[in-house]
């Protein structure tokens, strides 16, 4: 399996680099659960980063045990499904970042791997200090997960690990209040027309009260709720309507259509604060 999965990451690298999106490989960033992200050296010097989709052993067995996926029971289905889910996020942070959204600016999509601009910053997640103002902080995330509704997309796995404050600007960041909040991994978007829509909302909505309230002792009794969200959809005209770029439209593809829970891994929580574990 190793040898094979190497092999498919040489195969996108190797196009990726002939095609001139790259032109070389730099180091780890990160491990994820279902990824491992690289840096990459762009055309011009540019500094991007690739991740590598991998749908691993253990939530691939979830997800056959659960419903009959595919049935080749073997490298390539899994190939398939980590094929699926790249081109699933490749496709959402263009839309995403069409409209503006604080995403990552998509580069390319080959096989499993996604080329995109590098984000320097520090994951929310390794804040340990004090913030100052911990409420701007919080109003501007659960502010993105009513953007998203907006268009009618949840996150999905909207917390801490997926968030990051990027370092621009002179000085304590967090002291001056002067971050930018940037939001990545996507391949777990659902529309918010999805059955377990409202579940996958709240998720995402308590993920952040949980983290604020334990790492900044930030509690707020306003909190974005399901329906309030989505009763304001489709009459505001500066949000997406549902011909436009059918965003919405493009779920039922396979990935997209596996319950979020079956592309977890089953030591989901040994994380104390949210339901998203990252090494
Ligand atoms: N565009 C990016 N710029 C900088 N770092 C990134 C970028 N994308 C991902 N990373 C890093 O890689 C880690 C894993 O990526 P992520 O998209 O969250 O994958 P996973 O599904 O495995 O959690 C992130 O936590 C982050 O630290
Ligand atoms: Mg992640």
């Amino acid at each position: 399996f190793r040898l094979t999965r190497q092999g498919f990451n040489f195969l996108a690298l190797r196009e990726l680099t002939n095609s001139k999106v790259i032109k070389s490989l730099g180091s780890v960033i990160g491990v994820g659960k279902e990824s491992e992200v690289y840096s990459v050296e762009g055309e011009e010097d540019s500094l991007l980063c690739i991740k590598f989709h991998i749908l691993g052993e253990q939530s691939f067995r979830q997800v056959k045990k659960k419903r009959d996926f595919h049935k080749r029971n073997d490298f390539l289905s899994r190939f398939e499904l980590s094929r699926k889910s790249a081109e699933k996020e490749f496709l959402y942070l263009e839309k995403l970042y069409k409209k503006g959204f604080p995403v990552p600016q998509p580069i390319k999509n080959n096989r499993h791997a996604v080329v995109m601009e590098y984000i320097h910053g520090e994951p929310l997640y390794v804040r340990r200090k004090e913030l100052r103002n911990p409420g701007k902080l919080y109003r501007e995330c659960m502010d993105l997960i009513v953007q998203f509704a907006h268009l009618g997309l949840i996150h999905g796995d909207f917390n801490e690990f997926n968030l990051l404050l990027d370092e621009d600007g002179d000085g304590d960041l967090f002291y001056y209040d002067d971050w930018k909040l940037y939001v990545f991994d996507l391949p777990q978007v659902v529309s918010v027309r999805h059955e377990n829509a409202e579940e996958y909302f709240d998720r995402d909505v308590d993920c952040i009260r949980i983290f604020f309230k334990k790492r900044f002792h930030y509690e707020c009794d306003d909190y974005p709720q399901f329906k309030d969200v989505l009763g304001k959809r489709s009459p505001d005209p500066d949000h997406v309507n549902e011909d436009d770029d059918d965003v919405e439209d493009d779920h039922d593809d396979d990935a997209a259509t596996i319950p979020l829970d079956d592309l977890r891994l089953e030591n989901d929580d040994e994380n104390d604060d949210c339901l998203d574990v990252e090494s």
